[in-house]
């Protein structure tokens, strides 16, 4: 799915959608958000953890690497910031058993500098800058974890 998303607040709808549809899987579910500095990743995860009911803020974890939220339900939020840091950083911190848990949703930013770590069912999602106010999004679910109802929901949201 490729969107034009034209505001922070449409970008954190669509992000709280996409919570929504996952907290529903049994599995570990890890997305990949990849793009320039600017281009919405951490905007679309303060959705995300709005879509789980998690109460406290989101902020970027770039110096503390990664924070973990509790969500509403039976669920833990992950969010790392993989921007300046080392993979051999991130397995010490034991990044590949978080990934495993069921109960887990993992974010990772930049994660295409640790692409090697990622498992092969990882969500990609591409993040551009279009102008001020406008950013595509390119989500890749080779997987088919994501249902598609939040496609459908994504796509008349944004219209
Ligand atoms: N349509 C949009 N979607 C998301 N953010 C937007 C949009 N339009 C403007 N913005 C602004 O762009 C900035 C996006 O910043 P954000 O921190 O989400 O980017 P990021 O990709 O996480 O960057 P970094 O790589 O530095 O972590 C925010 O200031 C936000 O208000
Ligand atoms: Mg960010």
């Amino acid at each position: 799915m490729k969107i034009k998303i034209s505001s922070p607040l449409k970008m954190r709808k669509i992000g709280s959608y996409l919570a929504q549809d996952l907290a529903k899987r049994e599995m570990a579910v890890v997305l990949s958000l990849e793009g320039d500095l600017g281009s919405g990743k951490t905007t679309f995860l303060q959705g995300f953890a709005k879509g789980l009911n998690v109460e406290e803020e989101i902020t970027s974890p770039t110096f503390l690497i990664f924070k973990k939220y509790k969500t509403e339900g039976q669920k833990f939020f992950y969010h790392f910031d993989a921007y300046r840091v080392e993979e051999k950083d991130l397995l010490s911190l034991g990044i590949n058993e978080i990934m495993e848990k069921k109960e887990n949703l993992i974010a990772i930013e930049w994660g295409n500098k640790v692409k090697k770590n990622l498992p092969k069912e990882a969500i990609r999602l591409f993040f551009e800058v279009i102008s001020d106010l406008e950013r595509e999004l390119i989500v890749s679910d080779k997987s088919g974890i994501i249902s598609d109802k939040f496609f459908e929901r994504a796509r008349s949201s944004v219209g």
